[in-house]
C-alpha cells in the first residue's frame, strides 16, 4: 500500500461516529444510502480502492478477486462471519482480509439465550395468543411449554459465542455438553462443566437442545443434515444463530412440520432473506431477521476494529484480526 491516506471504500452504512473516525483517519468513500452494492459496482471499489471495508451479504469470490486488479490489499470486513469471502482466492491474489470478532460474542450469546428459553417456554406464541384476544383468562393446562432446568444443551463450535452461550445457560441450570474438531482449553471447559463429545452423532441423539454456533465453512454446510437432524430427539429443540447454511433447512421445516422436533429458535436462514415457507407458519418456531449482533454498541465497537485493523495494515503491521487459512 502506498505511504499516506489509503483509499478506503465502505459497501453498507455505519453508525455515524464510525463512519467520521473512518474519514478523519482515511481517504473513505461511504455509502450513505445503504444500497447493497453489484457484484460488478464492488468490482469497479476493488479496483481504485486500497481497502474494501465490506459486509455479510457482499459477494468476494474467485471471479471477484480475478476482476479487482492490483491497487486493492486489504479487505477489513465489518462482521466476524467471513463465508461470503473465498480467502483462499484472496490469499492468492495477496490481499490480507481481517474480521471483528470478539466483540459481537456477548451480544450474539444474549440473543441466542433468549431463543433457547423462548422456543421451550412459547413465549411469542403467548404474545400472539394475546394480541389475537386468545387469551379468556388463566387455565392450569393452557400454553404449557418444556422447563430449561436441567436440559442438556448441545452446543455446536465452543468458540467466543458458544462459550458466552454456555455461561448463560449454566446461570439458568442447564446442563453443557460441546462438540468441536478438538477439545477446548481444560480450564474452560472445567469452568463451563462441560463434556466433549467427539461423535457429533451421538452428542445429537442425547440432546434436548442443540445451539448452532460453528462457521459456515465447506465442511460446516449442511452439518445439520436430515440425516443427523432425525437422530434427536422428537422434544429437541434447535437454535441458530450462526449461519443458515450449516443446517438443511428444508429437512428441519419437514420435521418440524410432522412433529418431528420440539421447535426452533433461528436467526439465519439457508436462502437469506427468506425463510423456508413451512417454518414461517409453524407455531413452534422463532425467526428472527439476523439480529443477533444487533446493538448499537456492537456495531460500534465492529467498527473499531475494522478501523484498527485498517490502521495497523496502513502502519505496516500485521492487522490484529488477519484471516490465516484453515483457522477460520
Ligand atoms: C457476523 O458478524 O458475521 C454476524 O453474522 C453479523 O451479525
Amino acid at each position: 500500500m502506498p505511504p499516506g491516506r489509503p483509499k478506503v471504500t465502505v459497501t453498507r452504512k455505519l453508525p455515524d461516529s464510525v463512519e467520521q473516525r473512518l474519514s478523519a483517519l482515511f481517504d473513505t468513500v461511504l455509502n450513505e444510502t445503504d444500497k447493497p452494492m453489484s457484484a460488478a459496482q464492488l468490482i469497479e471499489a476493488a479496483r481504485v480502492s486500497d481497502v474494501l471495508a465490506p459486509t455479510l451479504g457482499d459477494r468476494l469470490d474467485a471471479a471477484f478477486f480475478e476482476a479487482a486488479g492490483d491497487r486493492l490489499k486489504l479487505i477489513a470486513n465489518f462482521g466476524a462471519g467471513i463465508d461470503h469471502i473465498d480467502i483462499d482466492a484472496a490469499i492468492a491474489h495477496g490481499v490480507t482480509v481481517t474480521n471483528t470478532p470478539s466483540v459481537l460474542a456477548e451480544d450474539a450469546a444474549d440473543m441466542a439465550m433468549a431463543l433457547i428459553l423462548a422456543v421451550p417456554r412459547r413465549l411469542v406464541e403467548g404474545v400472539r395468543a394475546l394480541e389475537d384476544g386468545k387469551f379468556s383468562g388463566w387455565s392450569p393446562t393452557w400454553m404449557l411449554g418444556r422447563r430449561v432446568r436441567g436440559k442438556k444443551l448441545g452446543i455446536i463450535g465452543l468458540g467466543r459465542v458458544g462459550q458466552a452461550i454456555a455461561r448463560r445457560a449454566r446461570a439458568f441450570g442447564i446442563e453443557i455438553h460441546y462438540h468441536n474438531r478438538s477439545p477446548i482449553n481444560p480450564h474452560v471447559e472445567g469452568e463451563l462443566e462441560a463434556t466433549y463429545w467427539e461423535s457429533l452423532d451421538q452428542m445429537l441423539a442425547r440432546m434436548d437442545i442443540v445451539s448452532v454456533n460453528c462457521p459456515h465453512t465447506p465442511a460446516t454446510y449442511h452439518l445439520l443434515s436430515r440425516r443427523r437432524l432425525e437422530l434427536l430427539h422428537s422434544d429437541a429443540y434447535i437454535v441458530n444463530i450462526s449461519r443458515g447454511e450449516i443446517i438443511d433447512e428444508a429437512a428441519l421445516a419437514d420435521m418440524i412440520a410432522a412433529g418431528k422436533l420440539g421447535g426452533a429458535g433461528l436467526d439465519v436462514f439457508e436462502l437469506e432473506p427468506r425463510p423456508n415457507e413451512k417454518l414461517m407458519d409453524a407455531p413452534n418456531v422463532v425467526l428472527l431477521p439476523h439480529m443477533a449482533s444487533a446493538t448499537i454498541e456492537s456495531r460500534i465497537e465492529m467498527g473499531e476494529r475494522v478501523i484498527i485493523n485498517i490502521k495497523m495494515f496502513a502502519d505496516g503491521h500485521k492487522p490484529p484480526d488477519r484471516i490465516i487459512p484453515g483457522l477460520e
